[in-house]
């Protein structure tokens, strides 16, 4: 067994927030309190009652052309989220959350989205590659009442991805109202990988979020600051004490196999989770954003932040009782940021409950055949470097008419990311696949090598990434990067690259004709 790695922490220790509780004397212990209570656990108040939801598998049909079909409507209604509470909601296909799409490498996948909600939003296929104006970014929005019809051959490998809005301005509200769903990709290796996949019994997907209520059971929007008093203040978004599990509270899941496959999406505005089981025993780690890992690995740790998935094998022995747990991770950020952005926060997130009888499961692979390799960059590859400090990429704050960067196709280059405050900031990009080649110059842990699309900035200073863009071109409609915190997002803490044509960089337009591309 190795247990995941930690990276050695430097502490400052007054960063930004330092200085706030510096300023001001007279609140001094009002703050102290404040910091008090910020530590927040749901450990020891759950009962796991509720059997977890499984977010419907959306069957889609065949047309003669041979594409297949995924018809979704975006709407606001009513969820039973808290026992005997109602909570207005957003979903797809329903009042919380989203379907899950399944498709297979090669097939065409064609999506019709309907907006019945009371505002303008999108859809982005988070992790998918695929043509720019298909990508359900800024530029594609979708007017209340409007249908948009995106559609796109499937051309990656095996992996768990997800989709949600993506409105600039307001990612972080829809996706908090509730609309979100996973993707799940399938190849000719997948299916021979001697891995659990029956969906729902033992293939099973998690998706993890943290919110607040108010006592009448409406969602809370409150965010979270270092001090609400003063100017300018940096905060995250929101940050909930509630955990919910596939839109499910206080929830369990009985587990009838011996090997059960848990695909993890972290589908918090904010909230980074440092994963484990209670009772310390190992799982193995078989798929990190963008694919499947050539060997599985033996961990007992893992930090998802928002955006990134995962997906462990966890083994049972009859009667077996054990619980996920988030616990306090290792954020980076200094006192007392630290505590403010969840790093001392401790919660349940599910139990897991086995059956008296477990089916046989077919033993772990030690090797998984035709997993993807991990991105490697040519010599004298070329090197972007982006600071994300403040709310800004590179100073600057996001311009839908500005194309930040111009990207040859196919090619791999090596993105440094920097983080230069002691703010949580996540980096994504789209149209995408990286590895993470190391962080300050240390080789990372696994679970955050690759392939991926997302991955939590530890530390100050600079994550270098092997990054390997598509090959579908388009001169006009930007891709975006961005922190996936959603607030920051929000914000402007992001930037949008085309990819063009090699050699024809230096002609690619540097600004987004026409502004927001309708369809
Ligand atoms: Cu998950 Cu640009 O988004
Ligand atoms: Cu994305
Ligand atoms: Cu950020």
């Amino acid at each position: 067994m190795t247990s995941a790695p930690r990276f050695p922490r430097r502490r400052l220790l007054l960063g930004t927030g330092g200085v706030v509780v510096a300023a001001g004397a007279g609140w001094g212990a009002t703050w102290l309190n404040v910091y008090r209570d910020r530590k927040r656990s749901n450990v020891g108040k759950l009962s796991f009652r509720t059997a977890v939801r499984i977010p419907d598998l959306l069957e889609p049909g065949r047309s003669a052309d041979g594409r297949r079909h995924y018809p979704l409507t975006l709407a606001a209604g009513t969820s039973a989220l808290l026992p005997g509470r109602r909570t207005p909601t957003w979903g797809a296909n329903g009042s919380y959350l989203a379907p899950t799409l399944r498709a297979r490498r090669g097939d065409h996948m064609a999506v019709t989205v309907r907006n019945r909600l009371p505002e303008a939003s999108t859809l982005h296929w988070h992790g998918m590659l695929l043509p720019a104006a298909m990508d359900g970014g800024p530029h594609q929005m979708i007017e209340r009442g409007a249908e948009w019809r995106p559609h796109w051959t499937v051309r990656q490998p095996a992996a768990t991805l997800w989709y949600h809005p993506h409105p600039h301005g307001s990612t972080g509200s829809h996706v908090y109202r509730g609309v979100a769903g996973l993707i799940i990709l399938d190849d000719e290796h997948s299916e021979r990988a001697a891995l659990p996949r029956e969906y729902g019994v033992d293939d099973v997907p998690l998706v993890i979020q943290d919110k607040n209520f108010h006592d009448d059971g409406t969602l809370d929007f409150t965010e979270t600051r270092l001090a609400e008093s003063v100017a300018g203040a940096d905060n995250v978004g929101v940050l909930g004490d509630t955990i919910l599990v596939n839109g499910t509270y206080d929830p369990h899941f009985t587990v009838t196999t011996r090997r059960v496959r848990f695909r993890l999406l972290n589908g918090s505005n904010a909230r980074v989770y440092w994963l484990g089981l209670t009772d310390g025993r190992t799982f193995h780690l078989v798929a990190t954003d963008n694919g499947l890992l050539a060997r599985p690995r033996a961990m007992d740790r893992l930090l998802l932040a928002p955006g990134e998935r995962a997906e462990i094998v966890v083994e049972f022995k009859p009667g077996d009782e054990v619980v996920l747990r988030s616990f306090e991770p290792a954020l980076d950020l200094g006192f007392p940021t630290e505590r403010f952005m969840g790093g001392d926060d401790t919660f349940d997130i599910i139990s897991l409950r086995a059956a008296r009888q477990l089916r046989a499961s077919p033993a772990l692979p030690t090797r998984v055949d035709g997993a993807p390799a991990l991105v490697e960059a040519p010599d004298g590859a070329r090197r972007r470097h982006f600071d994300f400090t403040g709310l800004q990429i590179n100073g600057k704050t996001m311009d839908m008419n500005r194309i930040d960067e111009v990207v040859p196709a196919g090619t791999t280059e090596i993105w440094e990311i920097e983080r230069g405050d002691e703010w949580i900031h996540v980096f994504h990009v789209h149209g995408a696949t990286f590895q993470v080649l190391d962080i300050n110059g240390k080789r990372p842990p696994s679970y955050v090598r690759g392939p991926k699309d997302t991955v939590y900035l530890h530390e100050f200073g600079t994550a270098r990434l092997a990054v390997r863009f598509d090959t579908l071109t388009d001169t006009r409609v930007p891709y975006m990067y961005h922190c996936h915190v959603l607030r920051h997002e929000d914000e402007g803490m992001m930037g949008q690259f085309t990819v063009v044509e090699p050699g024809t960089e230096a002609s690619a337009p540097r600004s987004v004709d026409g502004g927001t591309h309708h369809h």
